[in-house]
Order: structure tokens, then sequence, then C-alpha cells
């Protein structure tokens, strides 16, 4: 694809005050090694959440500079320790935004999760922050399809944090290049379309909190990671591979498939940090202790419930609303007493992001 059509033209600053709200994502199939500048080695697929988002205002205000500027608010507190990362991000995106020059933006966000809950919020905090330059531009080039404005919202998305390019739209976004679907990109996210079998629009998401602190390696440096980790070409191809196969069980709700690849998805992430130079390992005990009662508990009761893993301690527990009751039981049970406070949040998949 030709990524000029994604420049805009630079014009007059103009007053303009905007406030969305987007989704987190847990990804089913894995994101994980990239190229410079945040093009993924593999596709990945997400469900998009519901009740775990961020929400952002930005007050655009016209300046005297040729430059553009920001103040970055918190939970209403100014946090110039965020600077760096938004800096890396709008440098990365001012090609595409000419117009920012000329402007002073006032950006306040609030996450609906707990601050440290190990939840990453870089998805929805960049989906959502670009969600409100993309509404400024509509408001400047008012013919923009609304297609355009949600494939380049996931462009400038993705340029701040690559998961955060399906942080957009919902139910199910797929991001990177894949041969059976046509219009897939490495540049932004497309959304699953037709034939989502109907049980995922309610899939159920409950994130048990095993560990709240912030991660020994982060993203970044793990995505770097893979570089030089010996198995890192068969974990790309495996992924893809993967992505195949989910693809069509998507469309005919075939749970015990769904599952199989879920899991592995999410144990081969853990196995690439496990086997990268220098090794690392996010899974904490009480992450292991989920896993095996999720084992046991799926076998003794017939029910579909699954977990799968972000880069950290988490376990996210994937299941149809129908089994919500019993599951919610488990968990109360039998899965509360690993987590840290016995903290866990309720959540499932939602319809993407709104303005509000
Ligand atoms: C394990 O999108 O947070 O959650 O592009 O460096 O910001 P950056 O990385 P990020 O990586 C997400 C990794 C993952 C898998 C996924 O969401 O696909």
């Amino acid at each position: 694809m030709n990524l000029n059509t994604f420049i805009s033209k630079a014009t007059a600053p103009v007053n303009f005050i905007t406030s969305w709200e987007a989704p987190s994502n847990i990804a089913l199939i894995k994101y994980w090694g990239k190229e410079h500048i945040q093009i993924p080695k593999n596709p990945s697929l997400s469900f998009t959440l519901s009740s775990s988002v961020t929400k952002t205002s930005v007050n655009f205000k016209p300046s005297n500079s040729e430059n553009f500027d920001f103040d970055f608010f918190f939970d209403g507190t100014l946090r110039p320790d965020f600077n760096p990362k938004l800096l890396t991000f709008f440098k990365n995106i001012e090609y595409y935004i000419p117009w920012i020059n000329g402007y002073k933006l006032i950006i306040k966000s609030n996450n609906s999760f707990p601050h440290s809950s190990g939840i990453a919020s870089s998805a929805s905090a960049m989906a959502a922050l670009s969600l409100c330059l993309m509404d400024l531009e509509k408001y400047l080039f008012p013919k923009m399809s609304e297609a355009f404005f949600y494939q380049k919202a996931s462009f400038l998305a993705r340029l701040g944090s690559g998961s955060a390019s399906r942080s957009i739209q919902g139910p199910v976004t797929i991001w990177g290049e894949n041969k059976t679907l046509k219009n897939s990109s490495n540049h932004f996210a497309i959304s699953f379309g037709d034939g989502l079998n109907k049980i995922f629009n309610s899939y159920q998401d409950t994130i048990l909190l095993v560990d709240k602190g912030a991660k020994s390696v982060s993203s970044s440096k793990g995505h770097d990671l893979m570089h030089n980790n010996p198995f890192a070409e068969n974990r790309f191809l495996q992924a893809s591979n993967n992505l195949d196969l989910l693809l069509p069980i998507m469309k005919s709700g075939d749970l015990e498939s769904f599952i199989k690849i879920v899991e592995l998805e999410a144990l081969s992430l853990h196995a690439m940090m496990m086997t990268s130079k220098p090794y690392f390992i996010l899974m904490k005990p009480n992450t292991l202790e989920i896993i095996n009662k999720v084992w046991e508990f799926r076998t003794s009761q017939k029910l579909p419930i699954c977990f799968t893993l972000d880069a950290g301690a988490n376990v996210h527990l994937l299941y149809p609303l129908a089994y919500k009751k019993d599951i919610s039981t488990f968990i109360d049970q039998e899965l509360k007493v690993f987590c840290q406070n016995g903290q866990y949040i309720s959540d499932q998949v939602g319809k993407g992001a709104i303005k509000f």
C-alpha cells in the first residue's frame, strides 16, 4: 500500500477539543518480534475488551510556534515523566499529520483499570490519543470517509505501540499481513469482518491479577530480544500458521480447537522469553497454579474455559457468556486465592472505541 495516502496537508490551526475512550485488547495470536518501525514479524489477532479502557481528552490550542508542544496529565496530575514516550510517538507520526505544528496540546488521560494492576495500558492509551488526533483531522478535512478515519487511527496508534493498532475497533481485529485476508496489512489493523461466530461477541475475559507490580523486562526489550532468539524464525512461522488455523475457527465456533490454539500461543510467547539471551520468566508460581487448576476444571466439568497470557504474570480466563455463573463460582472458590489481594477484573469482548 502507498503510505503517502496517510499524509494530510498542513492547515491553519483552529481551537478544538475532543474526547475518546479506547479499549484494551487481549491477543489470541501473539505479536512478539518486530522490525523498524513497528512492523510486526508475524500477524496477530485479538479480542477487543469492553470495560478496561483509557479515556483521553485533547484540547488543541493554536500557538505562535512553528513546532508543536504538549502537556500530559494522568488522573488530573501533570506527568512530565510520560513525555519521552509521547515525544517518540509524535515524532513517528509528525510526517503523517503535518498540521500538528502550530498547536499546543493539553492531553488529559485516565484508565478504568487500577493503575498498578500489571495490565499494559499503552494499547488503549495510544489508541485513544490517535483517535483524538484523527478527530481534529476529520474536522480539518470533513470529506474524510469513516473507513479512512479508523484505518489511519489504527496506523497512527501502531506507531505508538504495536498492539494499539488493534485497540480501535472490535470485536476481533487482526494486524499484520496474512495471505488469506486480502485487506490485511502490517501498517494497521482490520476488523475480523463478516462471519464471526456470534459466541465470540460476548466472550468473557476474567483477568486474574497475579502480580500487580512493574514487569522485570519491558515489552520493548522483549521484542528486541527476538532478534537474537534462535527459535525466532520458527516462532514467526508458527504464529502465522496458528492464525490460518484460527480464522475458520472464529467462524465455526469450534471451541475445542479454539482452546488448543489460544493456550499454545500463550505458552509459545512465554517460551520465547525463556529462550532469549538473556533469558527471563514473567510468569509467577501462581500463574502456573492457576493454569493447572483451569486444566483440572476443564477436564472434570467439561466446560470450554481456557487461559491466555500477555507479557506478564496475570492470567486471562476466556469463556463463553453462557458459562459465566459456573465459572464465577470456580474463580471465587479456587482461583481468587492465587491473585494478589484476591483481585481480578471481569471484562468481556467489546465493540471498539467511542467518542464521549
Ligand atoms: C505480549 O504492543 O506492548 O501483549 O509495540 O513495543 O509497544 P510495542 O509492544 P506491545 O507488545 C504487545 C505484546 C503482547 C502480545 C500482543 O498484544 O500481541
